[in-house]
């Protein structure tokens, strides 16, 4: 019991170091901070109501238990039980119309105000949706060149920044609590999302709509960064892989640009030229592989290679029948791709 009390405390300081990495209340964002402050509103208008409505209920339980006594009836005279009901229930109107007309004039401001935001983007970035990946692309101004990641988003402070949304498959939901609200991404159409982050930090944003079985292994790291940073990770993410390194590594890279692993996944400046899954040109500069399944280290991108199922049933990577040499080779290559 003290044990399971111990692990309990130790999760929980665990979760509270970790506290403003997904959060509805993190206010990160523009229209976040808008509607964290809608949620205050809301908050106290309801609790202030409530508060009132459990004193009255309280009052009448022990006025109840008073008239519960014998009376003696005056001559059958009408005595009003209450003469300053009346007044309190004109109150408690007047309350209820004035809570309700603030919770709609400021509903109404927070929904101008993020309109507004979302009025002049400088920053365009598509993400589509797969099951149960993120693809995203980044189109430098005056660029040919499209640049292309997986299940991570980087995202310049203080620059409104649009992202339009697309699905292969089913229908997902993009939702980064600490920047904004959710944006279903649906098949054949194009939906978008204003991000307008106000602070620097790293983020998770989560599929929000039941899309099968791996739903909840869709994550999406986000890294609010300076512009400055910003620039210089777009830099490193337009420039072609990482050259193998030594034989273990030239060995892996073999594999993965003659194997079949070339026809699904793409890695620039090599013969592997798949579009169907993620983009590994950068693959290792990531924080967790497949979309937040394992934390990223070459013990898990060892793990992962080795029995991709394992740790992610159901999603189109399949298990290989892989020798521990290769997974080794492999693992190296993958890891060098920063
Ligand atoms: Cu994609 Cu849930």
């Amino acid at each position: 019991m003290i044990r399971r009390s111990c692990a309990l405390a130790a999760a929980c300081a665990a979760l509270g170091a970790c506290n403003n990495y997904q959060t509805a209340l993190g206010g990160d964002g523009a229209d976040s901070a808008n509607f964290v402050g809608l949620f205050w509103v809301f908050f106290a208008v309801c609790a202030f109501m409530y508060l009132l409505l459990l004193g009255a209920f309280l009052i009448a339980l022990a006025r109840s238990r008073r008239s519960d006594e014998p009376r003696i009836v005056d001559n059958g005279k009408h005595h009003e039980s209450a003469p300053f009901l009346r007044p309190l229930i004109v109150v408690w109107g007047a309350l209820t119309l004035i809570g309700l007309s603030a919770l709609t004039i400021e509903s109404f401001f927070v929904d101008r105000s993020n309109a507004a935001d979302a009025a002049h983007p400088q920053l365009v970035v598509n993400v589509t949706a797969n099951q149960w990946w993120w693809d995203v692309k980044y189109s430098t101004s005056g660029a040919t060149t499209t640049i292309r990641t997986a299940n991570e988003l980087h995202l310049p402070v203080d620059v409104p920044t649009e992202v339009t949304l697309q699905s292969n498959d089913v229908i997902h939901s993009l939702w980064i609590p600490n920047l904004a609200g959710k944006q279903d991404l649906i098949p054949g159409r194009v939906t978008d999302v204003q991000l307008w982050p106000r602070k620097i930090g790293l983020f998770r944003g989560q599929c929000a709509e039941f899309c099968g079985v791996q739903h909840a292994h869709m994550a999406l790291d986000v890294t609010v960064e300076s512009k400055a940073d910003f620039r210089k990770w777009l830099a490193a993410q337009g420039r072609p892989a990482a050259q193998p390194g030594n034989p273990v590594e030239m060995a892996g890279y073999r594999f993965v640009t003659t194997s079949a692993c070339a026809s699904c996944h793409n890695i620039a400046g090599t013969p592997a030229g798949g579009g169907v899954a993620p983009d590994l040109t950068h693959f290792a500069s990531r924080r967790s592989i497949a979309a937040g399944a394992l934390p990223m280290s070459e013990a898990n991108v060892r793990a992962w290679i080795s029995d991709p199922q394992h740790f992610k049933p159901g999603s189109q990577m399949p298990t290989m029948p892989l020798s521990g040499t290769e997974v080794s080779a492999i693992a190296a290559y993958l890891d060098r791709l920063k």
